[in-house]
């Protein structure tokens, strides 16, 4: 009934790579079998030299050592969603014992980028495993540390660094840019300088596209105004001797139209194609501090810098269905700054036409 190797043997041949990919199903068995023996007698053994702290609290506090079995993730999304779902997966699979493999979807769109780590599932697999589905909010809950399936698919758009905060040096090394990438952004970064030794630049997101729709007609929110950009630039201007302000938007139009640039300090950067989206988020990622607006891309680039982070506050109605699906606890670090959005607009309704 096989053509070629089963999918036991191939899945062998994946964890212990070069290795009887001809095997049969018995042998295969037998094969699996002393090696998830000999794992488990040494995860055994780790696990009692093993102590580290996580965000679980439960009597199964650290992770555990690698078993066996293959987990993944949904790839889904653009650039900010496909991070955090990486970043979900790398930190849930870890705590939970389990080796991450991601799908080639997710390969394809962050290893342009990033000097990612975990291994690509080969195409041809996915349809071999029967998964368990694990659907995921966007936060992480004590039920996450004790996941229980051998073949997991997770499920969802998480991004949430109470997923991974506690191992984000790790998450970083993981979405360390190609150095071509760093070079380019450096490089760009530097011709802003000018006459000026000593600047602060300041990344802006300013994340428009579909969301200037679907917020007030599906979230009963709103985008960034310019009154939140502007407040969001004074704060850094106050703070810090020589700003430059440098601005990548779906939205560029709207950017230039509403940005007040009298002062000198603004810079409209990037190219905001949405089906390229690594240059833009490179330059936001090697500025100092960042302004961000909504969205995942913005969270990350915040979350990559390390440096001040504004965000746009309290941007829905307080009976919106978005605050369901989005803790903003969960989503902006407490230390970042968070400025209230105007909600007026929503207020006010479809009888002001400007
Ligand atoms: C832009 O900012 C300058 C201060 O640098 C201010 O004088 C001017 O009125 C502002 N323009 C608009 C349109 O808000
Ligand atoms: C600010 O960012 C630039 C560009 O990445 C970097 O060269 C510089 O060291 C940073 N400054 C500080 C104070 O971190
Ligand atoms: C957002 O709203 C909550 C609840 O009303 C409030 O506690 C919080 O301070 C607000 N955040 C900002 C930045 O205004």
């Amino acid at each position: 009934m096989h053509h070629g190797p089963s999918s036991c043997s191939r899945y062998i041949a994946s964890v212990l790579p070069g290795c009887c990919m001809q095997a049969s199903d018995f042998q295969c068995t037998l094969l699996l079998f002393c090696y998830f023996f000999g794992l488990f007698s040494l995860s055994t053994f780790l696990h009692l030299n093993y102590k580290n702290s996580t965000t679980c609290t439960s009597s199964r506090s650290s992770p555990e050592p690698i078993g066996a079995g293959i987990w993944t993730v949904n790839s889904i999304g653009r650039l900010g969603n496909q991070m955090g779902e990486y970043a979900t997966l790398y930190a849930l699979a870890k705590l939970n014992g389990h080796q991450a493999y991601i799908l080639p979807g997710m390969h394809r769109y962050l290893s342009p980028i990033f000097q990612i780590t975990l291994p690509v599932l080969p195409e041809e697999m996915m349809g071999k495993i029967r998964w368990k589905n694990i659907n995921l909010h966007d936060w992480m809950s004590q039920d996450y540390c004790h996941i229980k399936g051998t073949y997991v698919m997770l499920t969802g758009y998480p991004c949430s660094y109470t997923f991974y905060h506690h191992i984000r040096h790790e998450i970083l090394k993981e979405f360390t840019f190609h150095d071509h990438i760093k070079e380019e952004a450096n490089q760009y970064l530097l011709g802003l300088r000018q006459e000026h030794q000593e600047v602060t630049y300041v990344g802006v997101h300013v994340r428009r596209g579909d969301y200037v729709r679907v917020m007030p007609n599906t979230w009963k929110g709103v985008v960034a105004d310019r009154g939140y950009l502007e407040k969001a630039m004074n704060y850094f201007r106050k703070k810090y001797q020589n700003p430059i302000f440098v601005v990548t938007s779906n939205g560029m139009d709207w950017c230039k139209e509403n940005i007040n640039v009298s002062r000198g300090d603004v810079h409209f950067a990037g190219n905001g194609q949405e089906s390229s989206p690594g240059k833009d988020f490179a330059l936001l990622a090697h500025c100092n501090h960042t302004i961000m607006t909504i969205g995942t891309f913005g969270i990350w680039a915040g979350y990559l810098v390390g440096g001040e982070t504004v965000y746009l506050a309290n941007y829905t109605l307080p009976d919106s269905p978005f605050l369901k699906v989005f803790k903003p606890s969960a989503a902006f670090l407490p230390e970042w700054i968070g400025i209230p959005a105007d909600l007026s607009p929503l207020l006010i309704g479809p009888t002001k036409h400007v």
